[in-house]
């Protein structure tokens, strides 16, 4: 009788871990990659504390962000809808922040993007792009989506 209840209960547990599995699939909009909703959550907390300081808490930028400061170097921009951060793909993004925002310029060009690739880890850097995209409407994710096929996390 024990040994039934335990069967019984062992199929209940793994019913229930089964499902968690399936409900974490459906419902993440970034189906694409494979990044988890517990990834997202870790981006937040990387983000507060790495980028916001110079992209704003809620991805906003800095003002006259299109307008070169005196020593050369550009504003942070903005990272929600009313940026181009989501006119890039994932690959790119993952390079900017890893190695520092000159990749994305012509050579020789400096940028007051820091690299990160000493700070974070592969992983933390796409958790924290993975939140930065939760800044975005449904038209941009969908576009970043797609570029991100031909240039997707390494
Ligand atoms: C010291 C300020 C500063 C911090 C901190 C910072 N950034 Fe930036 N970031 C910039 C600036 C300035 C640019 C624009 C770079 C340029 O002119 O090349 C930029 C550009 C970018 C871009 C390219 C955006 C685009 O629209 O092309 C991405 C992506 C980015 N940052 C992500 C991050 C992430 C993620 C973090 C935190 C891990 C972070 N940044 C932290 C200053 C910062």
């Amino acid at each position: 009788m024990t040994r039934r209840w335990r069967a019984i209960g062992a199929i209940f547990v793994t019913a229930v871990v089964i499902a968690a599995g399936a409900w974490v699939l459906v419902r993440q909009p970034w189906s694409s990659s494979s990044t988890s909703a517990a990834s997202v959550a870790e981006g937040k907390a990387l983000y507060q504390t790495n980028c916001a300081s110079c992209h704003g808490t809620r991805g906003e930028g800095q003002p006259d962000w299109k307008t070169k400061k005196p020593d050369g170097l550009y504003p942070a921009p903005p990272h929600d809808s009313s940026g181009h951060t989501w006119h890039h793909a994932d690959g790119l993004l993952f390079r900017i922040v890893r190695e520092g925002g000159q990749v994305a310029g012509p050579p020789g060009f400096k940028s007051g993007m820091p690299a990160f690739g000493g700070t974070l880890s592969d992983a933390q850097i796409r958790a924290t792009l993975e939140y930065i995209k939760t800044f975005w409407g449904p038209t941009e994710r969908k576009s970043q989506a797609d570029q991100s096929l031909r240039d997707p996390y390494r």
